[in-house]
């Protein structure tokens, strides 16, 4: 069979032949109908994910896919390296799967979960979200950040939703998917500070979600802190959880002194035992149905398996995931 294979660290995966896997006890071959292209799995190829130390090489890439299985049902799967996804075959265990929905297709099946969890995550875990608060995201252009949108407001009720990007074509589009107001970042981080200062003046953030980190973080951070003795308590926590913007940020101590700014990160290592035990009875499913009802929505590029070597580093439009097909 064709697979997606890295012989070392920071190579781009080759698209080549090896052998079919075999599966063992318990297991049956499944035959891969997609796999999204993920920013973890470009760190883990790359060698700069703290997940790369313990991968066996050569290795075949790819977490997880959309499958189907010998008795013909659809399904959402993973497999980590050096057994990976990006393959035409995949050995699974048929107890531990997600069942699709007959409606939702493939490709937007695999692009979801990672950047649908993430957020999931972020909002309920990290920052705790209750119905009727105010929601920022920072960043919300890119995959992940829109499907934060998307969820805050449709999922988990927020009462308003403040959405932040670069991109002013997705910001727009993101005003349909359950965005109450969109704020620009361009290269003004004085400017971006003032009107999230404003924003928060009018309408107090209790969550921020923050993709970005960098000045954009800086600045928003920043417009969170009160400048008097008489400044009233307001709970906000914020959640780090990417750094496209940079990896590191100035913090002004009276940030933290003068609001009640609450920072919080998440993760793979920050997020709870119970919520992982929850993921494949109750969020992944709830999320596949969300899909299937269209309250949430993913945009895909799909391209062929033997593709993979130009899809790897290819920028595409923001929000947008690339999908391998074998
Ligand atoms: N901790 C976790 O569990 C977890 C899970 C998922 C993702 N993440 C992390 O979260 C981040 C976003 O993930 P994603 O899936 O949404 O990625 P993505 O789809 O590739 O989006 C990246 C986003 O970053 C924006 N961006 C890049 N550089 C920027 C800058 N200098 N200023 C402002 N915006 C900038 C892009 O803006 P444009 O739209 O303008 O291009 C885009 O919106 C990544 O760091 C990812 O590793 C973490």
């Amino acid at each position: 069979m064709y697979a997606a294979v890295i012989n070392e660290f920071g190579q781009v995966p080759e698209y080549r032949q090896v052998p079919e896997p075999e599966a063992p006890d318990g297991q049956v071959l499944a035959q891969v109908r997609a796999a999204a292209i993920k920013n973890i799995e470009r760190m883990l190829v790359d060698g700069t994910h703290y997940g790369s130390a313990q991968m066996p090489l050569p290795a075949q890439v790819g977490l997880d896919a959309v499958a189907v299985l010998p008795d013909g049902r659809r399904v959402y799967t993973g497999s980590a390296p050096p057994a990976g996804t990006m393959a035409e075959f995949i050995a699974v265990e048929p107890h531990n799967v997600i069942e699709l929905p007959d409606d939702v297709d493939d490709a937007q099946a695999a692009a979801m979960p990672n950047a649908a969890l993430s957020a999931w995550f972020a909002l309920e875990f990290a920052g705790q979200m209750q119905a009727d608060q105010t929601v920022l995201v920072l960043g919300a252009t890119g995959v992940t950040g829109g499907l934060a949108v998307q969820l805050a407001k449709h999922q988990f009720g927020a009462g308003h939703v403040v959405a932040v990007g670069r991109n002013p074509n997705r910001l727009g589009t993101l005003a349909d998917l359950g965005a109450d107001v969109t704020v620009r970042i361009d290269e003004d981080f004085d400017r971006l500070g003032q009107t999230l200062r404003g924003v928060h003046e009018q309408q107090p953030f209790d969550l921020v979600i923050d993709y970005l980190w960098g000045q954009p973080a800086q600045a928003a951070l920043g417009a969170l802190a009160n400048d008097d003795l008489t400044a009233e308590y307001h709970r906000t926590r914020y959640v780090q959880v990417g750094e496209t913007a940079g990896g590191t940020i100035e913090l002004r101590a009276s940030v933290l002194r003068s609001a009640g700014v609450e920072l919080i990160g998440q993760g793979a290592g920050s997020v709870p035992r119970e919520a992982f035990a929850r993921v494949e009875t109750e969020i992944l499913p709830a999320l596949f149905t969300a899909l299937s009802s269209g309250t949430i929505s993913i945009p895909t590029h799909v391209r062929p398996l033997s593709e993979v070597a130009a899809a790897w580093d290819e920028p595409t439009d923001s929000g947008v995931r690339t999908v391998l097909v074998p």
